[in-house]
């Protein structure tokens, strides 16, 4: 989360992107959620080490429990409380410069202390129909020990933008990813496959991060890690079931509003008759 947030400017001038709230939830607390659910109990934020808001966010706050508690908001008080689970450990890695996403994820490494590990980029928001993406990916890892990649099919003409991935049916039914390309001009990609922001690595991917140099838009690519890692470790793609939103782009963060306000009880029938109106 080491980003400045700069298609949300104005708004992420002081706050950070990742407290932008889908609803009434900032994205940071969906990827939050969404680790709890696969099983993981402890969660790094990777951050430039300026991003506060994100840390009070899921500390207690003694006056607004106190406050709730006055008034008699059980419901709300209990909300509040569960922002971090219990048993759930938050800690920080600060990113001083913004050298790209593998360089992103280097600096956990101390933190992750030689473990298996996930990686949520939040902007990419998964809403799954019951389990959510994190799990899904956790039940192959579970399965195979390999790394696992989030990938879903895009359009090809947006592959710059996306790591890309050829993949081979092996005979248990996993995708084995068989060519890696970070952000390819349409003309080098290996297949429509795009790489979404879910990972499960094995931590031997470090050793391989270490040593990158510069790739594509002159970033230490978490993509190139991977590609390092496959020539000693299988590295399986896997196709979530539900909805990615890129909510690193205001359109994409305005339909996962949207489509999230939808799911809301009391949001629904208003907003449907809303769309409606102004569709029309
Ligand atoms: C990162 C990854 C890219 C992946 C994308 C998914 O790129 O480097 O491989 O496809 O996330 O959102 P970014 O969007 O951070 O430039």
């Amino acid at each position: 989360m080491a980003g400045l947030g700069t298609r949300f400017l104005p708004a992420t001038k002081s706050v950070p992107k990742e407290m932008l709230p889908v609803v009434d939830k900032p994205l940071i607390q969906y990827a939050v959620e969404e680790a709890v659910e696969a099983g993981i109990d402890t969660i790094i934020l990777v951050t430039r080490g300026n991003k506060q808001a994100i840390v009070d966010h899921f500390k207690p706050s003694d006056e607004l429990e106190a406050f709730l508690e006055a008034r008699d908001k059980p419901a709300i008080l209990r909300m509040v409380q569960g922002i971090l689970p219990s048993g759930v450990t938050l800690i920080e890695a600060i990113q001083e410069q913004p050298l790209g996403l593998g360089h992103a994820i280097l600096c956990a490494r101390s933190q992750v202390q030689g473990e298996p590990f996930a990686v949520i980029l939040p902007d990419d928001m998964v809403r799954a129909p019951a389990k959510g993406c994190l799990a899904q990916m956790m039940e192959t890892y579970i399965q195979s020990s390999s790394n696992i990649i989030g990938v879903e099919q895009i359009p090809l003409e947006m592959s710059h933008q996306y790591g890309m991935a050829a993949v081979e049916q092996d005979h248990r039914g996993f995708q084995r990813i068989t060519r890696l390309v970070e952000k390819p001009p349409v003309e080098q990609a290996p297949s429509d496959l795009g790489v979404v922001g879910r990972y499960i690595l094995n931590n031997e991917i470090f050793d391989y991060l270490e040593i990158l140099g510069k790739g594509s838009g002159g970033e230490i690519q978490l993509t190139d890690g991977i590609v390092g890692l496959m020539a000693e470790q299988e590295v399986l793609a896997f196709r979530f079931q539900g909805t990615r939103y890129d909510c690193g782009n205001r359109l994409g963060f305005i339909k996962a509003m949207i489509d999230y306000a939808l799911e809301d009880e009391s949001l629904s029938e208003p907003l449907r008759a809303h769309l409606a109106s102004r569709v029309d």
